[in-house]
């Protein structure tokens, strides 16, 4: 009797462990989230905005919180928000945001220090509305810079020191800050970020980035920042891109080129627009709703054929992220879902876009699953 006891007990003990075996390894095998996905190939963020960072949009908290392990704001850390006036400075949002990122023990992102857009018609003018000198303007950066930069020091963990500065060309965008400080308006930013948290990465983040000349003038740049000793950690590629442009041998080159700068690059702002892009469209439609359904074509939901299209674009870029995840440190979506998209307003307003990995509804669109299976194909 004592031995058809022990001899049951023992088949239910190992029956157990072997079943907390199969779900143990079912659970390893298999994730189910973003984070989990690609935790041994780099970060994977989202842009949030101020419904998400004040817990307004429920869903969408709950999507960021599960999904992603980086943060960045979408917009409350530009500098027309955060010093709306001259000296006045106003950290509300930004604080709620990096109060989130750190609760979630998120990899936190700053956007961004210096941008010609989004900034406060203060900055560049004096009291007449002159453009101030010089000198003026290096003050005014580096109040800004040193302020917001020391607030969140070992808390934010890195900036995107300086945006857009840098045409496709490869020329330099004539912004107010290059009007008055030339060039130089760049090392002295990253110089002043830099000296306010020496621990923080420094990137500069710039869009159609696989353009050549745009890449070649950037490389130049970030050789000329490490030629005189300034720290600069990062590429940030924003991968603002459609269903036919760029090309992934074109993109593939400029991560190349990057990283041989010696940087590493993060997709900043992904989003991959499934609308056509109004350059293509032949201006001659005469028929204006002709036009407007061509430029708008999927106001109740993307056609099949868009959605395979779409979802082959999404596999190609995590395919090339995956093949060079030595040089990837992050890759960022800009938006949680496809609502909340800046992509229904740009580069025209008002047109329905699907360019995210979370839909209208906040559910989660098929292509996850099929990204998370490929980040575990190239575990190894
Ligand atoms: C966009 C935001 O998504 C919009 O809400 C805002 O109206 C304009 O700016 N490149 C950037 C981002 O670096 O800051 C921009 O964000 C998108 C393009």
């Amino acid at each position: 009797m004592k031995n058809i006891v022990i001899t049951a007990l023992s088949i239910a003990a190992i029956s157990l462990t072997s079943c907390s075996t199969t779900q143990k390894t079912a659970s390893v095998q298999s994730p189910q989230t973003l984070k989990e996905g690609f935790k041994n190939h780099f970060y994977v963020g989202a842009a949030i905005n101020l419904d998400a960072i004040h817990n307004n949009d429920k869903k969408a908290v709950a999507i960021i919180e599960n999904q992603f392990n980086s943060i960045v704001a979408e917009n409350c850390m530009k500098s027309m928000f955060l010093q709306p006036k001259e000296g006045e400075f106003f950290f509300d949002d930004a604080d709620q945001f990096v109060a989130f990122g750190q609760k979630n023990k998120m990899f936190i992102i700053g956007h961004c220090l210096v941008w010609h857009s989004q900034a406060p018609d203060w900055f560049f003018t004096d009291k007449e509305g002159k453009n101030v000198s010089a000198e003026v303007l290096k003050q005014r950066m580096k109040k800004h810079i040193t302020t917001v930069v020391s607030r969140y020091k070992g808390k934010i963990h890195g900036w995107d020191v300086v945006n857009e500065a840098i045409m496709e060309d490869g020329s330099y965008r004539k912004s107010k800050f290059y009007e008055i400080l030339g060039e130089e308006f760049i090392p002295l930013a990253f110089q002043y970020a830099h000296e306010a948290d020496p621990n923080a990465e420094l990137y500069y983040n710039d869009y159609n980035e696989w353009h050549k000349g745009k890449v070649e003038t950037v490389v130049k740049l970030i050789a000329d920042l490490k030629s005189r000793g300034i720290r600069i950690d990062g590429m940030g590629l924003q991968t603002h891109v459609g269903l036919d442009y760029p090309t992934i041998e074109e993109y593939e080159k400029a991560i190349i080129a990057y990283t041989n700068a010696g940087v590493k690059v993060s997709s900043t702002e992904l989003d991959i627009s499934a609308l056509p892009s109004p350059h293509k469209i032949s201006s001659n439609i005469a028929d204006t709703q002709a036009y407007e359904k061509e430029l708008n074509p999927y106001t109740s939901g993307l056609s099949e054929t868009a959605t395979t299209k779409w979802e082959k674009r999404y596999m190609d870029f995590f395919s090339l992220f995956l093949k060079h995840k030595d040089k990837v440190k992050r890759v960022t979506q800009w938006g949680v879902t496809d609502i909340d998209s800046w992509k229904n307003d740009f580069p025209i307003k008002g047109r329905t876009d699907y360019p995210l990995l979370f839909d209208r509804k906040y559910q989660t669109k098929p292509i996850v699953k099929k990204l998370i299976q490929l980040a575990e194909e190239k575990k190894n």
